[in-house]
């Protein structure tokens, strides 16, 4: 089995130390266009290996995509990350440019290749990768909501004084600060709703926190979080390589489930063999549905842009 990391980034490093440290696959490619960078990250990581324990071969290659030749899983970390005060959707103009690119270069070597996206902005970007490589729509996931689910189980551990991984939490729509809706009348701690011990206000609060979680860490940090989305990245690889099926929020393409179409926006699916499997279409209430109606018409607005691109 081979996985290919494209963006040896903080993100795209993080999201390989991830899948080396769980053994994911046999071979594991780190590529990026930045001359050394992502050879020096493969061999650093390389250098751990003895420490933690695994067989994982990683290598790095400079642009060269006859490296990445027969991977299964392709992550996409490529473009820029936002700087404070940037939201993710002002990034679309140079990264649409690198991601239909290298989508292109990796379908050259790796033509059934399942093609995980992270790059900003993500919606638009899965919905870019889906429209330009015409491949079946099982085999394009939006990483999204994977990280935005865990923040808000993050967030309400923090309330409720509990384990984030004893909480079942979901953040469906898009991936923006806006157009997230972290779904806390759902949520449950080991299946008892969490809204049976929180006030109205905490849970405005959490849901709040939740929406600019990536947000708060690019003021914090000076540019946008690695720890979360690489764990999250290598989570869906684990559930594709192992066929697992496991249900993650992802980005997906919708044709009539939640009443819409012609777009990628964030729902539980099942992530296997396969790529995404099954999504998990279910009543939102009146007050869901409408914001997700509002979370697709954003996206779709930011869609529009590819078009003048
Ligand atoms: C974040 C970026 C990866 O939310 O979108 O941190």
């Amino acid at each position: 089995m081979k996985v290919t990391v494209v963006g040896a980034g903080a993100v795209g490093a993080t999201t390989a130390d991830n899948i080396a440290r769980a053994a994911l696959c046999q071979e594991l490619v780190l590529l990026d266009i930045k001359e050394g960078l992502a050879e020096g990250k493969a061999q650093d990581m390389m250098q751990t290996a003895a420490l933690l324990g695994f067989d994982t071969r990683i290598t790095g290659s400079t642009n060269d995509y006859s490296k990445t030749a027969g991977s299964s899983v392709v992550v996409i970390t490529s473009g820029i990350p936002r700087k404070p005060g940037m939201t993710r959707e002002e990034l679309i103009g140079t990264n649409a440019g690198i991601v239909k690119g290298v989508c292109e270069n990796i379908l050259k070597y790796s033509p059934d290749a399942i093609i995980i996206v992270i790059s900003n902005p993500m919606d638009t970007m899965t919905y870019l990768a889906l429209q330009s490589t015409g491949l079946p729509k099982n085999r394009i996931i939006g990483m999204g909501g994977t990280l935005d689910s865990s923040r808000f189980k993050y967030q309400l551990s923090q309330h409720l004084g509990c384990s984030p991984s004893d909480l079942n939490a979901v953040v469906v729509g898009g991936h923006g600060d806006t157009t997230m809706i972290p779904l806390i009348r759902l949520a449950t701690w080991n299946s008892v709703p969490v809204t049976k011990f929180l006030s109205e206000d905490q849970q405005k609060q959490i849901v709040a926190d939740t929406m600019v979680g990536g947000a708060t860490l690019t003021k914090l940090i000076g540019t946008s979080a690695w720890y979360a989305p690489g764990a999250a990245g290598a989570a869906l690889v684990e559930s594709i390589v192992r066929d697992e099926k496991k249900l993650f929020t992802c980005c997906v393409s919708l044709e009539g489930e939640y009443g819409q179409k012609d777009i990628c926006l964030g729902v539980p699916v099942t992530i296997g063999k396969n790529g995404w499997e099954k999504i998990l279409d279910f009543d939102l209430n009146e007050e869901e549905k409408s914001l997700f109606n509002k979370s697709a018409e954003a996206v779709r607005t930011m869609n529009d842009v590819l078009k003048t691109l």
